[in-house]
């Protein structure tokens, strides 16, 4: 039994309403098993700019450092997509991440046997995959220097550089191995070091860290091979590590294989407090209408319990409500197949509340 604080950053387009049943899901999570979970409203992203004009408050960091876990809902959308690059709601997100030392972000892609129907791929090449992308999260290309837009007319350049220390690749790739000791160790490493200097580092850096991991079988793998193996053969994979900008778009790929991207949770860990957030974005087109899945927040809450506050049965419990949930036919509209119930969103997170057990 014990006493949690938690810090909700709802953001922007769907973000409040799939935080909400994160919100609901861990209430109902303390009373049943006695645990005082007290949740404390931050801004960031859309909403902080019109309230502050700053997409990351200096209160958001100081008080999300002070928490025991960050519920991350949403940002962005139209309405800012226009600011200069550093104004714009994403830069929140980025700094957020990097002030927490986030550097590891685990993005699992299960699919459900009760949605094997949902995705666009044939049943037979997705039934059974369970993949884990480990994602560095804190480098790379999103925050190598020089960056930026120079010159004028016809010479106008703009540039942005990867670059990864080995310690940097060091410590992502750890978080891999580890991971895959703890599945079936499986790891196979992303990256493109065929072309990119800093991949045949990315490369030469995993080699000398699996002298650690003797029981873990490594591959290596391009990025453009991986974005055609992971719908070709999605099995063949269990853990996969990368980069920053890989990461983003493989584990995009990879969310099409569970039928929705409103079906991936994630995990930023690594530094002090841990962030927990959907991998689907805003979604302004749907917000505010109920219509948002909340089974990637609530993923992203299991993963909060399991990886943030160490509470294992109560994150198992979670799965096993949220598999249930699944069983009973219910769906929102983006996993919607024929003979099942389509719910909104806060039905359905109310449903996976009734199945806790
Ligand atoms: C993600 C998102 C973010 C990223 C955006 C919103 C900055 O796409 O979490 O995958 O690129 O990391
Ligand atoms: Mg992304």
């Amino acid at each position: 039994m014990g006493s949690y604080t938690i810090s909700v950053i709802h953001g922007d387009g769907i973000g409040p309403e799939v935080c909400a049943e994160g919100v609901r899901l861990l209430e109902a999570l303390g009373q049943r098993y006695g645990h005082s979970f007290s949740f404390t409203e931050y801004l960031a992203g859309g909403a902080a700019i019109d309230a502050t004009g700053d997409p990351l408050p200096q209160a958001t960091i100081d008080g999300v450092k002070a928490s025991d876990a960050l519920l991350f809902g949403a940002i962005g959308g139209p309405k800012w997509e226009n600011l200069p690059q550093d104004k714009k709601p994403e830069a929140g997100l980025l700094r957020l991440r990097k002030e927490l030392g986030a550097f590891a972000n685990l993005r699992p892609a299960i699919v459900f046997d009760e949605l094997v129907d949902a995705s666009t791929l044939k049943p037979e090449v997705v039934r059974g995959t369970d993949i884990m992308v480990v994602r560095e999260l804190t480098g790379g290309l999103y925050f190598g220097t020089p960056r930026g837009v120079e010159g004028s007319g016809a010479s106008r350049k703009g540039f942005n550089t990867m670059v990864y220390e080995a310690s940097e690749i060091e410590r992502i790739a750890r978080v891999g191995f580890e991971t895959a000791m703890l599945r079936s160790k499986k790891l196979c490493s992303v990256d493109k070091a065929n072309v990119l200097d800093v991949s045949q580092l990315w490369r030469d850096v995993v080699i000398e860290v699996s002298k650690d991991y003797p029981e873990v079988t490594l591959s290596h793998m391009y990025v453009d091979n991986c974005a055609m193996q992971l719908i070709r053969d999605p099995k063949q994979f269990d853990v996969i590590v990368t980069g920053n900008i890989f990461g983003d778009i493989l584990s995009d790929e990879a969310s099409q294989l569970t039928g929705s991207i409103g079906m991936l949770a994630s995990a930023s860990v690594g530094g002090p407090v841990g962030f927990f957030e959907p991998i689907h974005g805003s979604a302004p087109d749907i917000a505010g209408q109920g219509k948002a899945n909340p089974l990637a927040m609530i993923g992203s809450v299991e993963m909060a319990l399991r990886y943030g506050l160490k509470l294992e049965t109560e994150a198992d419990a979670v799965a096993a409500a949220v598999k249930k949930t699944l069983a009973d036919g219910l769906r929102t509209g983006d996993i919607m197949q024929p003979g099942c119930t389509q719910l909104d969103t806060q039905a359905m997170g109310a449903a996976v509340i009734e199945r806790l057990g």
